[in-house]
């Protein structure tokens, strides 16, 4: 049977952040969820400034590059990120995500990822109110609502994130404008649909995925839940 292509596919793109992957295996650990047919990979990159945990820098995105050609949907939580974004495309990135709590020049910050080659990707922590975002919304490629506080896997969903899924959905829909929405944190097999249901465009997974017992199964499960 031939496998199935992301255009035949019903539902929000799925993307496995490898924070709670298996990095003494990695190479296997994204081939398991390439191959049960997720789009991206998301690479949560942090500081220990901006979120109270440290992850890895350009130089471990550079040789995960080597191992899948599926985008690199890299969420950078660190303080500074002017600093550091060309660093990342350069590594690969197709993809980079700064924070709008982290920067006082959203609108040049965003220019500047776009200029050095990558999509721009703007990520809003659980306290912050959507209607910031109305001067840059029209600026940015992807606008990831993050629905736990950013720092760690496998935390609880917040539910009240689901009425801002909905309202950033329809913010963007009114306005017209080419932005892919995304969301991370908490998302798992049993509340894949709300969020979906919401209006995400794309829904990013780490326990929900990796922290199951078989990936691929449950990749599939999800799959399934869209399929009708
Ligand atoms: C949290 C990260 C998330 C995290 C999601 O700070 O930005 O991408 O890996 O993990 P889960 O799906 O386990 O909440
Ligand atoms: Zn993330």
């Amino acid at each position: 049977m031939k496998a199935s292509t992301a255009a035949d596919r019903r539902g929000p793109k799925i993307a496995p952040s490898i924070l709670s992957a298996d990095f003494a295996d990695i190479r296997a650990q994204m081939a398991i969820v390439a191959d049960a047919g997720v789009d991206y990979f998301h690479i949560d990159v942090m500081d220990g400034r901006f979120v109270p945990n440290i992850t890895w820098g350009p130089k471990i995105i550079k040789d995960l590059r080597k191992l899948s050609p599926l985008t690199f949907d890299t969420h950078l939580m660190i303080v500074e990120p002017e600093r550091y974004v060309d660093a990342f495309v350069d590594a690969g990135a197709d993809v980079v995500t700064v924070h709008w709590e982290a920067t006082v020049h959203a609108h040049r910050l965003i220019g500047q990822i776009k200029s050095a080659g990558a999509r721009a990707g703007l990520a809003v922590n659980p306290a912050t109110p959507l209607s910031e975002l109305d001067e840059i919304l029209p600026y940015i490629d992807l606008l990831l609502i993050m629905t736990v506080n950013p720092g760690f896997g496998g935390q609880s969903y917040i539910p009240t994130s689901t009425a801002k899924i909905a309202a950033a959905r329809r913010l963007i829909d009114s306005r017209s404008l080419n932005v892919e929405l995304e969301v991370d944190g908490g998302v798992h097999a049993e509340n894949f649909a709300e969020v979906a249901g919401a209006g995400a465009d794309t829904i990013v997974m780490g326990a929900g995925i990796y922290g199951t017992p078989d990936p691929a199964a449950t990749i599939k499960r999800i799959r399934a839940l869209c399929a009708t």
